[in-house]
């Protein structure tokens, strides 16, 4: 009998740790990130402040060359999501901003948008074919996991959305930092892309590039 009930408490330890574990893993930061999340804080030092994020209320400073600003809510900023399929950011486009193509090779996007009016689009990868359209305050478009991309203020006023994300960390590549923000040499940049080598160092000058 004494031995039915050690078992039975025992199984009900386990069970109870075990489904403490899988409501979450909040993110250990201190750690390194590794292909399936940050390892899990210690549940007893998690707090609802690990669950609760109060950055995207501001206004992102748009005082740069694309005119625009993106303030992540992700596992780096709110470890809470980690490990959960899910985060989100807000984007500021002053007017004239534009969020330039690019992608997230980690998560799908969705995007609503708050204030303004927004032109985005994405291209598809099996035949380059284009999906654009221009969105206003409550409109939402979905961008697939991966695809290029491209949000622009079409407005006259500044423009507010939040974009969701598939992931805790989706990831951002942005086209033209990826050829003309580094030290990909002009030549190489050329070739693989048929602009003229003076477009090519215009560019890598305005985005901070060398080569
Ligand atoms: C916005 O960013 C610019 C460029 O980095 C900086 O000079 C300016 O002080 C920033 N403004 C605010 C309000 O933080």
């Amino acid at each position: 009998m004494l031995k039915i009930q050690t078992v039975l408490a025992l199984s009900f330890l386990f069970v109870a740790s075990y489904a403490s574990v899988q409501d979450f893993c909040v993110a250990d930061l201190s750690k390194p990130d590794t292909p399936s999340g940050f390892p899990c804080k210690d549940a007893k030092k998690v707090s609802v402040s690990d669950f609760v994020f109060a950055g995207l209320g501001g206004v992102g400073n748009t005082s740069n060359i694309i005119k625009a600003a993106v303030t992540p809510a992700f596992t780096a900023q709110f470890p809470g999501v980690n490990g959960l399929g899910i985060s989100i950011a807000r984007l500021d486009l002053a007017v004239g901003g534009v969020i330039p193509m690019h992608t997230h090779p980690g998560g799908s996007e969705l995007l609503l948008v708050i204030q303004g009016t927004i032109c985005a689009g994405f291209v598809s990868s099996s035949a380059n074919k284009v999906y654009f359209k221009t969105l206003n305050k409550g409109d939402i478009m979905v961008f697939p996991q991966g695809l290029l991309h491209f949000q622009i203020n079409s407005g006259k006023g500044p423009a507010i959305a939040f974009v969701s994300f598939s992931s805790p960390v989706p990831g951002l590549q942005i086209t033209d930092f990826a050829l003309f923000a580094n030290d990909l040499p002009t030549e190489l940049v050329v070739a693989t892309t048929f602009l003229d080598a003076a477009q090519v160092k215009k560019l890598k000058g305005v985005l901070g590039g060398s080569g």
